[in-house]
């Protein structure tokens, strides 16, 4: 596969971005840059940027943009970038995605592909209401489509499975909602831009992946 590639992956909550950046990870050893991940991180460090993010993570709400640019920024011209990255729920409002082409022209870098990965909503019900992880170290699990060998344990360990509270059945539709109106305009701007790629987030996360693999081996040099 042709690299550096800079790829965004784009589409409402649960519908498989982090499934299928992990796939990436494991065959190419892709850097994945997911603002969920990081925000979380900020939250367990204590941080004053982890309070102000997870009261706006709690209600389903979206982080604000000066904060969620600026954890970006701090990442994305690392050396562990310089290869190429994939940014997973970033950006996620109109603000968001010019202050991001803005950044990246400054260093004379662009985004190669966006990957909207299409899901309907009551599938993503589905899968956010299924989903558990093992905190540790962060494998994800989910009850309907891809359960543990055991109940509520973690293959590897056998330690006890959990929820994220945002995964909360009133919280994910009230995330949903966020989604569609202040995510989803996205679309249009980066199909002005010649650069979205659709593909059905529906199937088996196996075949989903070949379209993506297809998809990026199109992405001209
Ligand atoms: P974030 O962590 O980014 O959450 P999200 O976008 O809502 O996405 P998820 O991680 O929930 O889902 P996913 O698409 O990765 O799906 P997954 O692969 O796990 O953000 C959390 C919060 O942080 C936001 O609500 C916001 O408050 C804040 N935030 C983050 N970024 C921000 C930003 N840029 N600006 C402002 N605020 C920001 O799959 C889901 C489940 O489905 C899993 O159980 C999986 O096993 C299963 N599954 C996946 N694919 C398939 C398949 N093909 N078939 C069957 N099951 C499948």
């Amino acid at each position: 596969m042709k690299k550096p590639i800079h790829i965004i992956f784009l589409g409402p909550p649960g519908c498989g971005k982090g499934t299928q950046a992990q796939k990436l990870i494991n065959e190419f050893g892709f850097v994945q840059l997911s603002t969920g991940d990081m925000l979380r991180a900020a939250i367990n460090s204590g941080s004053k940027i982890g309070k102000h993010a997870k009261s706006a993570i709690d209600k389903g709400n979206l982080v604000s943009d000066d904060i969620v640019i600026g954890i970006v920024r701090d990442r994305i011209f690392n050396a562990e970038c310089a290869g190429g990255y994939m940014l997973d729920g970033f950006p996620r409002t109109l603000a968001q995605a010019d202050k991001l082409d803005q950044i990246l022209s400054e260093h004379h870098q662009k985004i190669d592909v966006v990957i909207r990965l299409c899901v309907p909503d009551d599938l993503v019900l589905r899968r956010i209401a299924g989903r558990r992880f093992h905190l540790a170290s962060g494998r994800s699990y989910n009850i309907e489509f891809n359960p543990p060998l055991i109940e509520g344990k973690d293959d590897i360990t056998g330690e006890q499975l959990v929820q994220r509270e945002d995964d909360k059945e009133e919280i994910v539709q009230s995330r949903l909602n966020t989604y569609h109106e202040l995510t989803e305009p996205l679309v249009r701007y980066y199909q002005k831009q010649g650069i979205l790629r659709a593909i059905d987030g529906t199937g088996s996360p196996e075949n989903i992946y070949t379209e993506i693999k297809q998809t990026l081996n199109d992405v001209p040099a």
